[in-house]
């Protein structure tokens, strides 16, 4: 499916409408993609940076993510955002990463670079979103807080290594199933130590108590389920931020705010993620704040 107004296109092939000539070519490819908002953003920052960047939405078949990057890039592609279910694959097929993509073993952002430099140059974003949205926009400052990331799948994967580089005193791992937990532990424990964090793994049973931020990466709201955690892991004046947005976000957002502490969607770490992807892109940085006002704005009237 594609934006209404625009025309369907192939898998695998750009569905947005032509702009301007002279533009550089960027995209997001994801399968399901119809609903990313990272066209709107990028079209803002482009717009707000004075960049010359055309940015569309391409549909990867699930079986055929390789081959979508190659047509990409043959269509003059030049860089890309990648969305579920992606990351692991796009980390694979990067010549050269991030430190912070070998940490979260996840790309979310793709550049194009020349034969030289080896082709295509693999990055993670999303964690520095995050810790920009916390710090920057939502006012927290995380050295030497006690921190709950609930979920240790990809979205968790993504945004430990940042959030432990932010050097909160402690920082506890929970998941469902601890084992997975346990084993992205043991791949951050240096990183950790370099920051001065502690860092533990745990069931979501048993994670502690009265934590200052709580960051849900969980995919249980998707299913319907209750909160993962008991009320005790938050404080009054907790701060809780759940990574999705909308109506996906709203029952864990609802039961943080029912518990006393502040809740935050993860509306602005979606626009501080694309802004560290457009300066990976373009080495310019736009301002966010607009960004993140107008797309809140967009998704609250389409309500
Ligand atoms: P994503 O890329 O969105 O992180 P994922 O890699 O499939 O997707 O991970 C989903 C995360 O949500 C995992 O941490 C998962 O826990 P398990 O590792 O035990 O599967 C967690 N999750 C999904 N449904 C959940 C539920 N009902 N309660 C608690 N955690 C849940």
């Amino acid at each position: 499916m594609s934006e209404p107004g625009l025309p369907p296109g192939p898998p695998g092939l750009p569905t947005t409408a032509a702009p301007a000539l002279a533009a550089d070519l960027y995209a997001v490819l994801g399968n399901p993609v119809a609903h990313s908002r990272s066209p709107f953003i990028h079209a803002r920052f482009a717009a707000q940076t004075g960049q010359a960047v055309r940015y569309d939405r391409v549909l990867a078949p699930l079986d055929g993510f390789e081959d979508a990057v190659r047509a990409f890039a043959a269509a003059g592609g030049r860089g890309c955002n990648v969305t579920v279910p992606f990351k692991f694959a796009a980390c694979a097929l990067a010549a050269r990463r991030s430190e912070r993509a070998e940490l979260a073993q996840a790309v979310n952002v793709l550049r194009l670079d020349g034969p030289a430099a080896g082709g295509w140059f693999g990055d993670n974003t999303d964690g520095i979103g995050l810790v920009r949205d916390l710090e920057g926009n939502a006012g927290v400052v995380l050295r030497g807080c006690r921190v709950l990331l609930l979920g240790a799948g990809g979205a968790g994967a993504g945004v430990l290594g940042p959030l432990l580089a932010a050097r909160p005193a402690e920082l506890v791992l929970a998941n469902r199933t601890p084992q997975r937990a346990a084993a992205l532990v043991q791949r951050h424990r240096d990183w950790a130590g370099r920051h001065g964090a502690r860092l533990a793994a745990a069931g979501l049973d048993e994670p502690g108590r009265g934590f200052d931020v709580v960051v849900n990466a969980t995919s249980s709201s998707l299913g319907g389920a209750a909160a993962p955690v008991a009320p005790g892991a938050l404080r009054p004046g907790s701060l809780v931020v759940d990574l999705m947005y909308g109506a996906a976000a709203q029952p864990f957002l609802d039961w943080a705010r029912a518990h006393g502490a502040l809740a935050r969607d993860g509306l602005g770490m979606l626009v501080e993620q694309a802004a560290e992807a457009f300066h990976v892109w373009r080495g310019v940085r736009p301002d966010t704040a607009p960004v993140l006002a107008a797309l809140r704005a967009e998704i609250e009237g389409g309500r």
